[in-house]
């Protein structure tokens, strides 16, 4: 049988950055280079069957709703053929997480989809981005992978785990508590965990996707200002980013109880990195253990 394809799906980033001074991994500009070409000089990847596709061209930090719909419209298309054992997507690290998390929530793929990425430009002396996508088509190859995953340098995570943590290193990516699902050594994927599955993570009971969610932060000398602000203009859910174990600030605490008064789906998540809260009975706000950007994402889909 002949050996099915991989469909790399382009968005930009710094992996698809240049710069105009060669070795400047700082002041470059994100998104410039199409992944066709970015792809057409990895040698390693001559011969093997890879389609290209640009679905949009951004600094990952100007992410967009429509661009999460063209991605999940593309990515239900390539998963649907044949010929297709995975996707790899190319994306921006800054809310790489974001978009594997919404991809997973709504895709729930039985076959992988890999999101990569770099944080060095294509122009770089030593850009990270070749090595990146040739992990990345290693592990969308893999016959049983399924589901959502982010490889970054030589690392495999779970799109409900992975979280940017630092803002310069070759490897930015933690899974926190979890850890990741495993590492690509010379093209060779080894598994520590399973793979995320073909489950969806969230179950909503009563679906009702909501168009506008913002999030606000609890933080010394709080006030309730912002969420006031946000339900006059007509803001439908609010995720605050709690300190500790889900806990708000006192100055906060009943705009937000005022909000969900009126109707706005207000949900808790810790801005703590690691571990999540551990909900109380008697709590007048749900919670989850999702950070804050993922939490966002959950309420937009209905959660
Ligand atoms: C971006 O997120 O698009 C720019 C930063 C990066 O890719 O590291």
């Amino acid at each position: 049988m002949a050996q099915r394809k991989i469909v790399v799906l382009g968005t930009g980033g710094t992996l698809a950055g240049t710069s105009s001074r060669p070795g400047d991994n700082v002041g470059y500009t994100a998104a410039q280079v199409g992944i066709a070409d970015l792809v057409g000089a990895i040698p390693l990847l001559r011969g093997v069957p890879i389609e290209t596709e640009q679905v949009a061209q951004v600094d990952s930090k100007d992410m967009t709703r429509g661009v999460w719909d063209k991605l999940e419209d593309r990515c239900k298309h390539h998963l649907g053929r044949e010929e297709v054992a995975g996707i790899v997507i190319t994306h921006g690290t800054d809310t790489i997480e974001e978009t594997a998390f919404y991809l997973q929530e709504v895709l729930s793929p039985q076959k992988p989809v890999v999101l990569t990425c770099a944080m060095r430009p294509a122009t770089s002396l030593s850009p990270d981005g070749p090595q990146n996508i040739v992990d990345a088509v290693a592990v969308a190859t893999q016959e049983e992978a399924c589901g959502v995953v982010v490889v970054c340098a030589g690392v495999i995570h779970d799109s409900r785990d992975v979280m940017k943590v630092h803002h310069y290193r070759l490897d930015p990516f933690s899974s926190g508590d979890a850890g990741p699902i495993g590492y690509v050594e010379e093209g060779e994927v080894r598994l520590v965990r399973n793979w995320p599955g073909d489950w969806i993570l969230y179950t909503r009971t009563a679906p009702v996707p909501l168009q506008r969610v913002e999030i606000v932060f609890s933080h010394a000398g709080a006030s309730r200002d912002h969420v006031d602000a946000l339900v006059r203009s007509g803001v439908q859910g609010i995720v605050v980013a709690t300190t500790g174990n889900g806990t708000v600030h006192r100055e906060l605490m009943p705009a937000l109880l005022d909000a969900q008064k009126q109707g706005v789906k207000v949900l808790r998540a810790s801005r703590c990195a690691e571990g999540g809260v551990i909900a109380q009975p008697g709590d007048e706000l749900p919670s989850t253990n999702l950070s804050p950007v993922k939490a966002r994402i959950l309420l937009l889909l209905g959660g």
